[in-house]
Order: C-alpha cells, then sequence, then structure tokens
C-alpha cells in the first residue's frame, strides 16, 4: 500500500494509527516513496524535546530543489510550475513551465554565486509577490544559501531588525511594487533600513514598477542584465538532512522577533506530504493560495509543498478588491482553479460585499476549499461554503504554525467529514494533546486546554536562530516533555479539534501574528507615552483588533487628544508596519497591576471586548480602584 497517498476513511485510520505506533518506519516509508535522494539516511530519527534536540533523516544528502524542479523535467518540462497573476487584470498573465523554472532558478543562483554568496550565507528577500520572490527561495536552496524572506509590508526598521539579526550577506528586492491601485517604494525601504545594518554586501533589484531608485554604486545591481548574461546551468549544492533551508520571523512576546529555523529534508518531505493529502492534489489540478510568501503559508503552500508534487501553483501580486471584490473569483474562473486556499479575514471581507461580485464568475472548477490563520466562525465558514464552494467542495480548516512548518490538524477533503469551525483529526504523525493549567493531561472528549504536541514530526522547527534558549523557553518548558503551540483548543464528543485562539500574549489580527510586546516597546517610544498596553478585542472582518491603553507622561497630558492618537499610529507604523496599528486608543491614569507588577491583561481584554459584568477577581489587584476608571472611559 502506498503510504503517500491516503484515498478513504478507512485507510486515514490505519496509516494515523501505523504513524503513531511507528513513526520512524512510517516517515521512511512516506520518504522512500516519492523523492530524490542523493544519499539515503543513516538514522530516521533522533530527539529530545528537553534539550531540545530534532534531527530527522541524518546523514541523508539532497537538495530541496532538485525534488522540486529537476525531478519533475522528464515528464512535466511543459507544464506550468507556476502562474503569475498580475495585480493589473490588463497585464497578461504569465504560465511559468518546469522547464523555464528550472533556467530561471539555475541563472539567479548564479548570479548570487558571482556576489560571492555561498552555502550557509543568509540573504534576506524582502519582494512584492512576483515570480522572481519564487525564484529567489529557490535559487538560495539551489546554492545551500539560507533565505530569509521578510514580509514586503514590515517597516525599515522591522526590516534593519531582521537584517541585523541573521546577518545577512545581501538583500534581494524590487525598486517598487503594485497593491491595487497603489504603487509602493520598496526598494526606499530597503535603503532607509541599511543605514542601520552593516553586514550587507550585496542589494540585488528586480525592475517592477520603473520607479527611480537609488542605487549605492558597488552595493546594489539591477538583476535583469545581471541575469540576461548569467548560464542557466547550476549544480545543486549537495546538502545535508539537517542543513538550514530558511530561517522565518514570527511575534513572540518579547520585543525581538523569533527567527524560526527550518531545516531540509524533514520540512520538504512534511510539506509535500502534507499539501498532497490536505489537498487531494491530482495531476493537472490547478491550485491557488493566496497567502503571501512573507509567511509560512507561502514558503510552505505557494512553494515547496506544491512544486515537490509536480503542481502548478498559482501566485497573486495584488489585493481581492482591486479593481473590485470580484477580483479572486475572476481568477479562479480564468485560471480554472481546482483548489483554493485564502485566510478567514479575506472570506469575512468579501462576505460583506454583494453577492453579485461572486455570481458573475464561474466557480465551477473548484474542488477543494481551505482555510488558515486563524479560528473560521460559523457565518463566515457558511457563506464559503453556500456560495464560493456550493456546497459540494469540501473545506480544509487547516490549523498549523511558523514553528510547525506545516499543516497539523485538517480535515482531509471528500474523507473526513467537516464539522464548521473545527480542524477536526491529526494528519498521520501528529500527537496533539490537550494539557491543564498544572501540567496535567486531559484526557477523553468535549473537554478543552492547553494544545501541546507530544512526539516531533518531521517540519518542527529546529530552533530560533541564534538563541537555542529562547527556543527551549518558549515551546518546551511550559509542558515538560512537549512543544506547547501557545493555543487552546477543544476536543468533541469525537474527538475532533476546534482551535480556540492563543492564550499566550499573541493576538491574530487579519490572521498576522502580532505579539503585544513589540507594538507595546513602539508605542513607547513616542516623547508623550509614559506606559501602555495592548490587547485584542473581536472584530467582524479582522477576527481581533487592538485596543490600547496609554499612560501619558505629564507632558504629554495637555497635549490634542486625537493627534496623539494619530502620531501613535504612525510610530507603530514606523517600527513595525500599518498591519499593528490599532484602532482604539483610550488614554488612562493607570493600568490595572498585580502586586508584583505585572499588568492584567485579562482584565483589559474584557473591558475592550465590552465583557465587564464578568471580570474575576480584582481584589488581588495593587490598584483595584483603576478598573472602575478604565470601564467608564471605554471608548
Ligand atoms: C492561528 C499560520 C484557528 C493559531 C500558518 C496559530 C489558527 C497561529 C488556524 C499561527 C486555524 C492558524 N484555526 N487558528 N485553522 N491556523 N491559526 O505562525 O493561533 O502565522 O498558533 O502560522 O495562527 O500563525 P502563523
Amino acid at each position: 500500500m502506498s503510504n503517500y497517498h491516503i484515498k478513504s476513511l478507512e485507510e486515514y485510520f490505519n496509516v494515523y494509527r501505523r504513524s503513531i505506533r511507528n513513526p520512524e518506519t512510517f516517515w521512511a516509508e512516506v520518504a522512500e516513496e516519492h523523492f530524490l535522494w542523493r544519499k539515503k539516511w543513516d538514522k530516521v530519527l533522533e530527539w529530545d524535546f528537553k534539550e531540545p534536540k530534532i534531527e530527522w533523516f541524518k546523514g541523508a544528502k539532497l537538495n530541496i530543489t532538485e525534488n522540486c524542479i529537476d525531478r519533475h523535467l522528464v515528464t512535466k518540462a511543459d507544464q506550468p510550475a507556476i502562474l503569475f497573476e498580475p495585480n493589473n487584470p490588463d497585464e497578461d498573465s504569465i504560465a511559468i513551465s518546469y522547464r523555464q523554472l528550472h533556467e530561471r532558478v539555475c541563472k539567479m543562483a548564479n548570479v548570487l554565486k558571482s556576489k560571492g554568496i555561498q552555502k550557509g550565507d543568509r540573504v534576506v528577500i524582502y519582494m512584492p509577490m512576483i515570480p522572481e520572490l519564487a525564484v529567489s527561495l529557490l535559487a538560495c536552496a539551489r546554492i545551500g544559501a539560507v533565505h530569509s524572506v521578510v514580509f514586503a509590508g514590515f517597516s525599515s526598521s522591522a526590516l534593519a531588525a531582521r537584517i541585523n539579526d541573521c546577518e545577512a550577506k545581501a538583500v534581494m528586492t524590487s525598486d517598487g511594487s503594485f497593491r491595487g491601485a497603489k504603487t509602493i517604494a520598496i526598494k526606499a525601504i530597503v535603503d532607509e533600513a541599511l543605514k542601520n545594518c552593516t553586514t550587507v554586501e550585496t542589494v540585488l533589484v528586480v525592475n517592477r514598477t520603473g520607479e527611480d531608485v537609488q542605487m549605492q554604486v558597488g552595493r546594489d545591481h539591477w538583476l535583469e542584465p545581471l541575469l540576461d548574461e548569467a548560464d542557466s546551468h547550476c549544480d545543486a549544492e549537495i546538502m545535508d538532512a539537517e542543513d538550514p533551508l530558511f530561517i522565518l520571523y514570527t511575534s513572540g512576546s518579547t520585543g525581538k522577533p523569533k527567527g524560526m529555523l527550518h531545516t531540509t529534508a524533514g520540512y520538504m518531505v512534511y510539506t509535500a506530504y502534507t499539501f498532497k493529502n490536505v489537498f487531494q492534489y491530482q495531476d493537472e489540478d490547478v491550485y491557488w493560495c493566496t497567502a503571501d510568501i512573507g509567511w509560512i503559508t507561502g514558503h510552505s503552500y505557494i512553494v515547496y509543498g506544491p512544486l515537490a508534487n509536480g503542481a502548478t501553483t498559482v501566485m497573486f501580486e495584488g489585493v481581492p478588491s482591486y479593481p473590485d471584490f470580484s477580483r479572486f473569483w475572476e481568477i479562479i474562473e480564468k485560471h480554472k482553479v481546482n483548489q483554493f486556499y485564502t485566510a478567514p479575514t479575506a472570506i469575512r471581507a468579501l462576505a460583506k460585499e454583494n453577492l453579485d461580485y461572486v455570481t458573475g464568475s464561474d466557480l465551477s472548477s473548484l474542488k477543494v476549499l481551505g482555510t488558515v490563520g486563524e479560528p473560521i466562525n460559523e457565518e463566515a465558514w457558511h457563506w464559503y461554503n453556500d456560495h464560493i464552494g456550493d456546497k459540494k467542495s469540501p473545506i480544509v480548516d487547516t490549523w498549523w504554525q511558523t514553528e510547525t512548518g506545516g499543516i497539523m490538524i485538517s480535515p482531509i477533503p471528500f474523507i473526513t467529514p467537516t464539522k464548521p469551525t473545527y480542524a477536526t483529526l491529526p494528519l498521520p504523525g501528529i500527537q496533539p494533546v490537550l494539557m491543564d493549567e498544572n501540567g496535567n493531561e486531559i484526557f477523553g472528549n468535549q473537554v478543552d486546554g492547553r494544545l501541546c504536541i507530544q512526539f516531533p514530526w518531521p517540519s518542527i522547527a529546529r530552533s530560533i536562530w541564534g538563541n537555542h534558549q529562547r527556543y527551549a523557553e518558549t515551546y518546551f518548558s511550559a509542558f515538560p516533555g512537549m512543544y506547547f503551540t501557545g493555543d487552546g483548543a477543544l476536543r468533541d464528543e469525537v474527538g475532533y479539534y476546534r482551535i480556540t485562539g492563543r492564550v499566550d500574549d499573541v493576538i491574530i489580527v487579519s490572521g498576522h501574528n502580532l505579539g503585544t510586546a513589540p507594538i507595546e516597546d513602539a508605542i513607547n517610544e513616542h516623547n508623550a507615552v509614559a506606559e501602555s498596553a495592548i490587547v485584542g478585542y473581536p472584530h467582524d472582518i479582522k477576527g481581533n483588533a487592538l485596543y490600547g491603553y496609554v499612560i501619558l507622561k505629564e507632558t504629554g497630558e495637555n497635549r490634542d487628544r486625537d493627534n496623539l492618537k494619530k502620531e501613535i499610529n504612525q510610530v507603530i507604523t514606523e517600527h513595525i508596519g500599518p498591519i499593528a496599528k490599532l484602532d482604539k486608543i483610550q488614554f488612562t491614569a493607570g493600568l490595572p497591576k498585580t502586586r508584583s507588577g505585572k499588568i492584567m491583561r485579562r482584565i483589559l481584554r474584557k473591558i475592550a471586548s465590552n465583557e465587564t459584568e464578568n471580570l474575576g477577581d480584582i481584589s488581588t489587584l495593587l490598584n483595584p480602584e483603576i478598573v472602575d476608571e478604565i470601564i467608564k472611559g471605554k471608548i
């Protein structure tokens, strides 16, 4: 029996049981079946969550781009690997075949080499959703350089912090980007960031918008002439299974972002396996994930997972509202998309618009719908099911994280009966457990607790770049012997999981992970601000929105409050990016604190969410009287 592609519910349960009973044998069989290994592994798994140390397929040699590209040249050279859909619908879309992708990746890899980039060097990629972005990731992987993509909506100081943290030697970018009706000067943001970076020797610039940019002689180079001259052959660097593939930054509960480190073989095997099963991808299907490659969803399920399966993957440069709200549905019709994977926040935003935007397009090609990034509410689930899937296309509600590398809990379409708002069952190899606050496992069904995973899977992040101690503390210390996800979950009467949301100081806004600490740090930089606390509150479209409680310094008290609010959001935009702007700001004289000085965010969260009847015990606070004052000043 093939282990790679599950085809029935019975088979799922069999495969799942085997994968738990003997994970090493299971993953070795999956890895044997499907990939190109330059040398087989010596040992499937070595692990210890105490250290923590996790190594999969140790001793194996491979290159992930040979698996994602070269391997398909025999049978699929002329099949589109990437279908590029530009921001402007009047511009032609571009189909890049596997043969062309091979050539483009080899040329880009040779350009990197010509600039002295070698195996192990870090390359930061700050680019819009254009084909060169995918090509850049793959070119790094081709030569063994470690890519770190920074979402092109981050500000120059957020970009600089990431470049400095991983000590990048090169930055790949574009002159500008098209987003809806706007053009954004991307290269200027890189220039600003690089004023505070010393490690970057080379900046490679794609010409996308044609706007004027400053090019620093010796450091900055236009990519096109270099690509024109580059050789279209580039041998793939042979990598060890555990060599780093990429670093991707995610928010944490302190100000510094965490550079999650993913390695080569396990990541490849797991993303390929989960792509095939979660989307039930069949040869010649057209698959579209609307995420940005700046996030993990784009890494795993626009680039590596689909290409490892020889799939056709759509890349969309624009936004769902441009030129109008029918854009997603028109793209589905145009490219006859079979699998469509998006975020609940996009579904909620589009569901608010007139249904005519949907009904104008032929969506009959769709077979599978997916969601990711945050809990999907019942209303949005039904709208997606009724109007996009026509009640025929199963919805896979996929739960996973930057840290997990790939989808962990999800229905398998046509196989697992779906249930609105439930991510349902763990994929093979994944062993979820629920824990209570005292560190005891909660057994049985119809229970809720903190979601942990009790055995390694191949694509788990191996470390935080430059800070293994923080990795140990963040993920492996709360519940010894287990990986702690930071999420709460419940398990229903049949064992289905529903993710209820973060239990830590991370807030998910429009599907983006935002830590409260970095936002507070940014606000506190404002010269009129003494202290601040950020919480999330429910929002119709974004899922959560941000509510800021701000204490002013004496010098700030006479300032115009509306101006101050604007300035505070400006500081956030400069330090992090517009995605972290606050929806509501309340100025207050104090914040509820415990006797040890810790802000009681639970209370602030309830006030912001209008749940003031039920604040719990506030008698242990240092300053209980402040609570009433905050309730009175609520916005
Ligand atoms: C949340 C995104 C509910 C969760 C791939 C997780 C979800 C965080 C779901 C990771 C889902 C992701 N249902 N919540 N289907 N998928 N989340 O690192 O809180 O950007 O911990 O990875 O998103 O976000 P990240």
